[in-house]
């Protein structure tokens, strides 16, 4: 069975290009994204681990760690890294696991066999600090993740685990949230000082509550 939300994220040991792990003490009091990639040395591959690392202040911003994965063996990651670094002029600093024997592949359902018997496909998990799973994220081989859309829903995530609210399609840090319907819209006028729209007595928007 795949891991659903609210699902504790499994804890496991790993060889890394950083050293060996746990993944829980890594995390730490972390978010934490663990995402899994097809292959070393492939070009979608290079360009999304790129793109993660060229991220790494936004990430560390929102207190978040990251970790990559894929079945290929520690030395050729270590060599792949340079590639990384070199063509995406970046410097990956988050660990990337060796899964030889796919211990974290099968404990997260990365594997899908009608895609391929062998290789992880594009999974991305975002983990709590309560070692919960909040999102999940599966794309195939062919079509790289958006980075900066991960970043946008680990706002939300962020935002909402600690107010009354949820955040509507396309929302950005910023902008206009939701006051969600387990709130009257009496008690949301007290809680909301900022104000509270009311558009239909279930669609409700109020001003980012945690911005100055
Ligand atoms: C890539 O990362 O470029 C890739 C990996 C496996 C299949 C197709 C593309």
């Amino acid at each position: 069975m795949s891991l659903r939300l609210g699902d504790a994220a499994p804890n496991f040991k790993a060889v890394t290009t950083e050293g060996e792990i746990d993944f829980y003490e890594y995390l730490g009091n972390s978010w934490g994204i663990l995402f899994s990639h097809p292959a070393d040395y492939t070009p979608v591959c290079t360009t999304e681990l790129g793109k993660t690392a060229l991220l790494k202040s936004e990430f560390d911003k929102r207190n978040v760690k990251v970790l990559a994965v894929s079945v290929d063996p520690i030395e050729k990651h270590h060599g792949w890294k340079k590639d990384i670094n070199e063509t995406q002029n970046c410097s990956v600093e988050f660990p990337i696991i060796a899964d030889e024997d796919k211990t974290v592949a099968n404990l997260y359902g990365m594997i899908h066999p009608n895609a391929s018997e062998t290789f992880t496909v594009r999974s991305l998990f975002v983990i709590g600090p309560d070692k919960k799973v909040k999102l999940t994220l599966t794309y195939p081989a062919s079509t790289g993740r958006n980075f900066v859309e991960v970043l946008r829903v680990i706002d939300s995530l962020q935002l909402t685990a600690n107010h009354s609210v949820a955040t509507p399609a396309d929302w950005k840090h910023g902008e206009r949230v939701i006051v969600v319907p387990a709130i009257s819209t009496e008690d949301a006028i007290k809680k909301f000082p900022k104000g509270v729209e009311v558009v239909k007595p279930y669609l409700r928007y109020t001003p980012q509550p945690n911005l100055d």
